[in-house]
């Protein structure tokens, strides 16, 4: 039987886990493939620590060339994270010809135009599923399942890390802080968890999707973000009041010959699916013209979640080497010369309802005075609510609007928030139903 060989670029809990599946799963995917996935090197920093694997200590260097330019190596497994280092690794692989499997979502959502352009000139296939929302196969349902579907419109919950805090807050009442350590330490949070609780990490996956299903370049700057860290335990429970859940949601919509792509807390109906998503766990759909909703769901974070999307590319790429098919599936779902100058809806333009507490004087006239400001700016208000008992004479005042366009919505909020009678900064949360 055929061995193809294998190096691997970072052994933290993602690379650890994909030698564990590897070694442990030798048979299983010898019989899928009809060859031998063989690790053959690993390269990290620390090849001191035990992490309970049977390869043999002459596999292990702490030089990543040494992986990279070993001449018997056919796919190196890029998880190193990052995008200094782990750019450098991936264009001498590409320059050495090697093929490449990685789970660097920052490292594709920033450079991939680039990086794709350099490996299509080599002829070296590279293969990202693990970089989008773990295990759940969404880069080959859009590339492959869905090629005859013209697709209008995805959304994700991607951020496990991001979903877990607002769970056991939503769930638990408990405090922000504590909860993302929690993240930490159980391991699905970013070594940098700003990245996660900003939504930039999010918007990485989105800008990825957002190609794949758009037949985009791949857009990171145009993406707007805004993460959970304003999301108050008081704006939870006035959601569930209303009958929304809050979650971090990635938008991506063609509207008006162009993408909205945004990520943001966004109120879901209680019975939208997204609603019932918790904890760790994502879910992606993506509505094409044939098949409608398809609703994809996982873990979109951990060792075997991701190693099991990292294999599942290494099989691809084998499979692309035993029938020498390379590039078989084009990168970015798209021919290259496909790929078009489609831009991202500016912000401004894009149009949803909005979910905003004010903090008002308790005073007659208060709601006229915030109802005329929305009127001007043609806003209409759905539903209003007002609790009693705010500190010091002041109440927190909820709106529902209906439709309204961003830029509107934002010119209301800050003539209202000039007002007498209004304290502080209005909280906007956008809803989707
Ligand atoms: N930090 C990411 C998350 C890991 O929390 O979802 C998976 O991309």
């Amino acid at each position: 039987m055929k061995t193809i060989k294998i190096g691997i670029l970072g052994l933290g809990t993602v690379g650890t886990g994909v030698v564990r599946m590897l070694e442990g799963e030798k048979d299983l995917i010898a019989s899928r493939l009809g060859a031998e996935l063989e690790v053959a090197k690993v390269a990290d920093l620390d090849i001191d620590t035990d992490r309970g694997l049977t390869l043999p200590k002459d596999r292990f260097t702490t030089d990543a060339n040494a992986v990279i330019d070993d001449p018997d190596i056919d796919i190196i497994v890029e998880l190193i994270g990052g995008e200094t280092f782990a750019k450098s690794c991936f264009e001498r692989a590409i320059e050495k010809g090697k093929h490449i499997v990685t789970a660097n979502k920052a490292l594709i959502a920033s450079h991939g135009n680039e990086l794709f352009r350099m490996a299509a000139e080599k002829e070296v296939d590279i293969a990202f599923e693990a970089s989008v929302a773990g295990c759940i196969p969404i880069i080959k349902t859009i590339r492959e399942t869905l090629a005859g579907n013209t697709i209008s419109s995805l959304a994700g919950i991607m951020n496990g890390t991001c979903n877990y805090i607002l769970t056991r807050i939503t769930q638990e009442g408990v405090g922000f802080e504590e909860v993302l350590k929690q993240a930490q330490e159980i391991g699905f949070a970013e070594a940098d968890p700003t990245l996660d609780i900003e939504g930039i990490d999010t918007a990485h996956k989105l800008a990825i999707l957002n190609s794949l299903a758009y037949g985009m370049k791949i857009n990171l700057d145009d993406i707007y973000v805004e993460g959970i860290t304003k999301v108050t335990l008081e704006d939870i429970r006035f959601a569930e009041e209303f009958g929304y859940r809050i979650k971090l949601l990635a938008i991506g919509k063609r509207t008006n010959g162009a993408v909205e792509a945004r990520v943001h807390p966004t109120m879901i109906p209680m019975d939208n699916l997204f609603a019932s998503v918790n904890h760790s766990v994502n879910a992606v759909n993506v509505h094409g013209h044939a098949t409608e909703d398809v609703f994809l769901v996982g873990q979109g974070a951990g060792m075997m979640p991701t190693a099991s999307a990292v294999v599942s590319d290494l099989v691809d790429i084998s499979r692309n080497l035993i029938n020498q098919a390379g590039q078989r599936v084009p990168y970015l779902s798209f021919q290259s010369d496909r790929i078009s100058d489609l831009s991202v809806l500016p912000m401004e333009e894009v149009t949803t309802r909005y979910y905003v507490r004010f903090t008002a004087k308790d005073k007659p006239g208060v709601l006229s005075q915030i109802s005329g400001i929305l009127g001007q700016y043609n806003i209409s208000i759905r539903s209003v609510h007002q609790k009693d008992g705010g500190d010091e004479g002041c109440v927190p005042l909820v709106m529902l609007t209906s439709m309204a366009r961003e830029k509107d919505m934002q010119s209301a909020i800050s003539d209202i928030e000039a007002l007498e009678i209004i304290l502080g900064k209005a909280t906007l949360i956008r809803i989707e139903e």
